[in-house]
Order: structure tokens, then sequence, then C-alpha cells
């Protein structure tokens, strides 16, 4: 079987990794402003630039040095926006994922009315989408938030910040509704747990005797409930639009079939699909509650919460897939990083020079996992390799590299698609090249169209197709037929 007709093919981004005019146009400090770029380092350490105390985010604040702040400059898609949604175009995109910067919209996330600049800026590409013929797939909260709300509340862990992100995503709704059908409410929401501050704004040190790890669980369930509450107002604002859960799919395999490495593994698995299970099934599942309590870290819940997390689940199951990774109990074997994890090495897998595991197979793993345990249709949003590209002396970019990988991927999809997986669509991370979410470098490239900048934001922020964009588009244009 191939690919079925509508199939939605595309592209992925975020509006902290792209955008750049970080504080133009009224916008505010998101918590990734202060997200710093360290030349070298470790892999295997996904947090290191992440400023985790209050002094750090401070220092940041102060200063003035771009050098060190790649965030801030993104890609300058503020400014280029229409050269590459007509590079999208050309490439045959029927969607473009994009998010909404809340910064943008309400700079400290407390203003009674919304910035209307930021407002227009968002109009004005959704309506050159429209004009292309590009359908909009727009992530409601993507590592980014105004950072004075980490400051003043520890960010998501408070949950007066639910009412302040409803009310971002009423503007949005009642702004954008009339160019979007499919929204996403929160990236990678598990991703919370390993990387709190650039999830969900909390800063450690504010979490007080309870310590991060129950800051950040509170942070999850005051999540679903706004996640419970936004889709229940996209349903009254926006009729016919639809709301998905995005999920970082951790696909890990037992590193032997010694039984108590296949118990590691269900456990970390559980632990996965958690996040997922309570926006699909509209509870919490029975063994999560059980393990939280006897670690103390239940979430404080108030009444009605669950009543609104019953009533108000997800029309459908987005996540991200780059990797997958191997549990075991043993504690002197090999840990080699993933997206934003630390996992046992597979010894029958290749690993990108970042360490990731390449593994095609798993994603149909993964999609037929999860469309047995949820039945719902089910959209791949972030799948693509991270590489360092050469631009030749004539100018092109040859990535065959690249090519295999997404050929690969793409003839495991068409398998679970024969296997009977309804799949919506999927958007490659990233169609161009960007600021790398976990290193801050430019030089790991993911994009079928290469962006002339380095690390340290030098270039001429030119773009120039690479032999994958001829691919892609030609994948597209054949709805998978020709890889
Ligand atoms: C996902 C994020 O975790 O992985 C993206 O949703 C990110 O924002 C992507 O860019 C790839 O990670 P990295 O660190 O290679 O950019």
């Amino acid at each position: 079987m191939s690919f079925p007709k509508g199939f939605l093919w595309g592209g992925a981004v975020a509006a902290n990794q792209i955008e750049g005019a970080w504080n133009e146009d009224g916008k505010g400090w998101s918590v990734e402003d202060v997200v710093t770029f360290k030349p070298k380092v470790d892999v295997k350490d996904y947090k290191a630039n992440v400023h985790t105390s209050l002094e750090g985010v401070k220092a940041a604040m102060a200063d003035p040095d771009p050098t060190y702040y790649a965030k801030r400059r993104g890609i300058d898609f503020y400014h280029h926006y229409k050269e590459d949604l007509a590079l999208f175009a050309e490439m045959g995109f029927k969607v473009f994922r994009l998010s909404i910067a809340w910064s943008r919209l309400f700079p400290t996330g407390e203003e009674t009315e919304p910035n209307e600049k930021g407002i227009a800026f968002y109009e004005d590409v959704l309506r050159e989408m429209n004009r292309l013929g590009i359908e909009p797939l727009v992530t409601l909260s993507h590592y980014e938030m105004p950072l004075e709300l980490a400051l003043k509340y520890n960010g998501w862990a408070d949950r007066r910040v639910i009412g302040l992100f409803v009310r971002f995503c009423e503007v949005c709704f009642r702004r954008f509704g009339k160019y979007v059908k499919y929204w996403l409410n929160f990236n990678e929401i598990d991703s919370l747990i390993r990387h709190s501050f650039t999830t969900a704004g909390i800063i450690p040190e504010l979490c007080g005797e309870r310590g991060e790890l129950a800051c950040c669980y509170q942070a999850a369930h005051n999540q679903f409930v706004a996640g419970a509450m936004v889709t229940k107002l996209l349903r009254e604002l926006v009729p016919g639009a639809q709301m998905g859960l995005m999920l970082t799919k951790l696909t890990t395999y037992p590193h032997t079939c010694a039984p108590e490495d296949v118990a590691a593994t269900q456990k970390k698995n559980l632990e996965n699909f958690f996040y997922a299970d309570v926006q699909v099934f509209g509870e919490y599942p029975r063994l999560i509650l059980r393990d939280l309590e006897k670690r103390g870290l239940t979430p404080e819940m108030e009444p009605g919460d669950l009543e609104l997390i019953r009533a108000h689940t997800v029309d459908f199951v987005s996540f991200s897939y780059y990797n997958s990774s191997t549990e075991s109990v043993d504690p002197n074997v090999e840990r080699v990083p993933g997206n934003t994890i630390l996992g046992v090495k597979n010894p029958y897998l290749p690993s990108s020079e970042w360490g990731w595991q390449i593994d095609p197979v798993g994603l149909r793993i993964s999609l037929i996992e999860l469309y047995d345990r949820y039945r719902k249709p089910l959209f791949v949003v972030e799948n693509g390799l991270g590489m360092r590209d050469t631009v030749e002396p004539d100018g092109s970019i040859h990535d065959p590299y690249r090519v295999d990988y997404f050929r690969a991927h793409f003839r495991e999809m068409e398998k679970a698609i024969d296997a009977g997986v309804e799949l919506m669509g999927y958007t490659s991370w990233a169609p161009i090249d960007l600021v790398s979410a976990n290193t801050n470098q430019m030089s790991k490239r993911y994009g079928f169209i290469y962006v002339d900048q380095d690390d340290l934001g030098q270039g001429t922020l030119e773009r120039r197709r690479k032999d994958s964009f001829y691919w892609y588009q030609k994948v597209i244009a054949t709805n998978g037929e020709n890889m």
C-alpha cells in the first residue's frame, strides 16, 4: 500500500529556532532568549547550554554579546518568511508546522491586551501560506514562554500560568482560527521532566523543599488542565478545527532479553506513554499515580481538574521520532545521547556525529505501537537528521546521507500504513537549517534548504537548495511513489 490520498507532506520548525527579531516590534523576553551557545559542549550534556539558576538568567539578560545567544538571531525568518514559504511551496509542501511565540503576543505574559504587531506578523505568515496552498499546523507552545512568567511564578509549576496561557490561546484561536485547522498544544510535553526551564520555565532553586522533580510533575498536571481547557475553547471558537497532543517518542528496546532489562524497559516506556495516555484516555494511568505517590511526587489537583481532563481529550496524536535507544540494568554499559535522553548504546545501529542512533524500523514500531494503543490518527511532526553540510565551490550542497535517512524512514511509514495505521501526514525536522534546540549550534543542520550562517552568527543568511530539496520535491509530487 502507498501513502493515502491527501497525505500531508511538509516540514516543521519552532518560532524560537527560526524567527530571530527577539526584541523587535514589542516582543518580550522568552526563556529561549537567555539560552547560551557554548562552542565545545559535550554532546552527552544536553542541559549544558541552559541556565538553570536565577543568577544565570539575570546574567544572560544583562549580556549584550550576540555571539552566545543564537536563539536571539534564529535564521531571521521574521524578515525572510516570504522567501522561505516560497521555497516550501516550490518543494510542494501541503503542510507547514510552525509555532507562535507567546512572548510576541504577550511580552510579559500578563498584559490584558495582546501586542497587535505580534499578531500582524503571524497573520501575514498565515495569509501567505493560505495563498500558497500550504496548510498550517500550529504549535501553541514550543519551548517558549515569556521569561517574566518563569521569574515571577516559576513557570508552569504555578497554577496561575494556566489562565494566562488560556488567554494567549484564545487570542490565537480568535485571530488565526480562520486560517488554521490543525493545532498542537505542547511540543514534546514529556520533555519538561528532562529540560524543565526551556519546556516549562522552571528554575530549580525556586522549587522549594519538594525539589525540581515535584515541580515538574506539578507543571505537567497544570499543562494537562490547560490543554483540556484549550481544547474545549478551540471547539467552541473554531468549529471543525482539531487539537493534537505532541509526544517525544522515546522508543526503547531492552538491551538484552534478560527479564530485568525487559522490566526496566517496560517502566521507561510506560513513563513515556503517560503524557499521551492522559490526553487521549482522559485519565491518569493508575500505575503512574501509584509510582508518583511512592516517590512523594503526586501533583496537587483542584476539584474539577480530572473532570476537565476527562471531558476534553485530543483529536489526534502527533510525535517526534529521531532515534531509538535501549535500556539495561547494568550500570557499566555505554550510554549514548539521543533526543534529550541518554540511552544505552544499541550495537546494531549506526550513530550520527551527535551520537543519536539512526533506526528507521523504530519509526514503524513506534507508529504501530501508538496506533494500537490510542486508535487515533497519527501525525509524524518531527523526524530528521542533523549533519554538517559542505558547500561546494560552485555553491551546490550534496547531502545523500539526508536522502538515505528520509528514504529509509518513509519506507517504514509505508509499511506501517500497510499494516493499517492511520497516518495523517509527515513534517520533517526541519525543512530549512535552523538553530539546534539542544546545542544552539547552526552547524547541526537539518534542512533541505541551506542557510549561510555559522555557529557564531556570521554569514549572509542566504538560502540555498541542497540536493535533498529536489529529492523531497519529487517525493511529494508523486505522493511517495518515487523515492
Ligand atoms: C526536538 C524539538 O526535541 O528535537 C526541536 O522539538 C529540536 O525543537 C529537535 O530542534 C532536534 O533537536 P536538536 O537539538 O538537534 O535541535
